[in-house]
């Protein structure tokens, strides 16, 4: 655990040291980070007055460079921001995004707030969790499926909606959820877009998007193409 005075547990493992990136006060560190994530931190750190502004994004990278959020890289991203890592722990445990714990290849987000709810969201998460066999929460053995339920991810026109790897699908029937659980298994897209699976999955839109996305996400960790955190070629 973190200290609650924001100490560190131990010593950062041997790595790179960050040029110019240590807490101006206490311990100067080293990088767990590999130099494509350290050069991402440095670019997204340079597009801010103050560094402690980019803790947001530096989470996700930290996320992505691990499979999930841990301690040290909490405690990393505590470096890089000039902030303690109880602060970054404040930060990050306020977001559901930030995983704690690895995920599947595909996450499968299922609204069940009150839009979504009202339309029958519960029964498509139902129906996600029957055919996956993974529960909300959890992941299946072969760490291929992650499956939750989440709060309202803004798309309540088009209810019910659902997610995968944060792609946005809207007017989701529970017929629809089991298909998507299937084409996921069967077809183990590389790329998941949200334009592809609406058209697949999807129903009722809140609005029409009108411009393509043509990018997608490539796992389980929010692909903020702006900010570079997917890791395909040429999306970052
Ligand atoms: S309530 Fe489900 S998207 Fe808003």
């Amino acid at each position: 655990m973190l200290t609650d005075d924001g100490g560190r547990l131990g010593p950062l493992a041997s790595g790179t040291a960050l040029p110019g990136a240590a807490r101006e006060e206490g311990p100067c560190t080293v990088s767990r980070w590999s130099d494509a994530t350290q050069e991402r931190a440095r670019e997204f750190i340079s597009r801010y007055p103050e560094k402690k502004s980019a803790v947001m994004p530096l989470l996700y990278l930290a996320m992505a460079e691990e499979g999930h959020l841990t301690n040290e890289g909490m405690e990393e991203v505590a470096d890089w921001c000039g902030m303690t890592p109880a602060q970054v722990q404040s930060v990050a445990s306020f977001y559901t995004m930030y995983k704690r714990e690895k995920t599947g290849r595909y996450l499968i987000s299922c609204c069940t707030s009150i839009s979504c709810m009202l339309s029958g969201g519960d029964d498509v998460l139902h129906a996600v969790e029957d055919r996956s066999g993974v529960p909300h929460g959890e992941t299946d053995e072969e760490g291929f499926l992650s499956v939750e339920h989440v709060e309202c991810i803004g798309a309540c026109g088009g209810a019910p909606a659902v997610q995968v790897n944060y792609e946005l699908i809207e007017g989701v029937t529970p017929d629809k959820a089991r298909d998507l659980v299937d084409w996921l298994r069967k077809a183990r897209p590389e790329v998941v877009n949200t334009d592809e699976m609406q058209e697949l999955f999807g129903g009722k839109r809140s609005f029409d998007w009108a411009i393509p996305e043509v990018l997608g996400a490539t796992g389980p960790y929010p692909a903020f193409q702006p900010l570079g955190t997917a890791d395909r070629e040429g999306q970052g």
